[in-house]
């Protein structure tokens, strides 16, 4: 295998997350408010994991500089104080809000065998099942590294969210951090791509077996398929094209 990091990032763009109708359907404006509501309540009990996962790979990275890159991706998520922002999981909280949930909605989200097997999955190769490699695959690659969430006409996450739905600023906020800014800005954050290289080069110097690469190249596998089984699972359940369209206030 000449370049196993560009075969982790082949695979990545081969599933993002827009070839799945869920983010069609989103991005396509078409979401309805029940399928809303119910994308930020499936995917709350993931999102909470995130910084613990990112955690149990960084206890496990020997190397100080690389360490630290990580440390402040967390510190960042947790905070916001590196962005002037705010706590990165409040922001999705917000944009919870602003299509009708409620803060103790979020509070005992439905975790469904779908969502649970990809939580499963995340625990096991970023806290300690296996060895920490496999997490950055699929686990932090895959999420740093995604490529814009884009639709065909060039929108994105963020400008959906704003100019079709007509989200206030605070219910969109979110995704002027996460994969979503406009596309001529490559439609990813420089807080993103940052991380994403720090993803590829802990992948550079700590996979550096033929096994170690086989086995995360298929922890991402797995985790690719688990969270498009998760993504449909969403669509399936939360979506009927005959209710109306979500529309901020009407
Ligand atoms: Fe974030």
């Amino acid at each position: 295998m000449t370049d196993f990091v560009a075969e982790l990032d082949r695979m990545i763009g081969e599933r993002k997350k827009m070839t799945s109708e869920l983010y069609q359907t989103i991005l396509g404006g078409k979401a309805t408010e029940r399928l809303l509501q119910n994308f930020v309540l499936h995917r709350w009990p993931i999102k909470s994991f995130w910084t613990r996962n990112i955690l149990g790979i960084a206890s496990r990275i020997e190397d100080y500089r690389l360490r630290v890159l990580l440390v402040e991706n967390i510190y960042e998520e947790e905070t916001g104080a590196l962005s002037n922002s705010g706590r990165h999981l409040d922001t999705f909280a917000d944009f919870g809000a602003a299509v009708g949930l409620t803060a103790s909605d979020l509070e005992n989200p439905p975790v469904a065998p779908e969502t649970a097997a990809v939580i499963e999955h995340n625990v096991r190769v970023c806290n300690g099942g296996t060895h920490f490699t496999e997490g950055v695959a699929s686990v932090l690659l895959l999420m740093e590294g995604q490529p814009p969430i884009v639709g065909g006409d060039g929108k994105s996450m963020l400008s959906v969210m704003r100019d079709v739905y007509g989200l206030p600023e605070k219910g969109y906020e979110f995704f002027v951090h996460h994969a979503s800014a406009d596309e001529g800005e490559d439609a990813v954050s420089e807080l993103e791509d940052e991380h994403a290289a720090a993803a590829r080069e802990l992948l550079h110097r700590y996979c550096d077996t033929p096994q170690l690469k086989e086995n995360a190249i298929a922890a991402l596998a797995n985790a690719l398929e688990l969270r498009h089984r998760h993504f449909d699972m969403i669509l399936s359940t939360s979506y009927d094209p005959a209710e109306p369209i979500f529309r901020y206030g009407q």
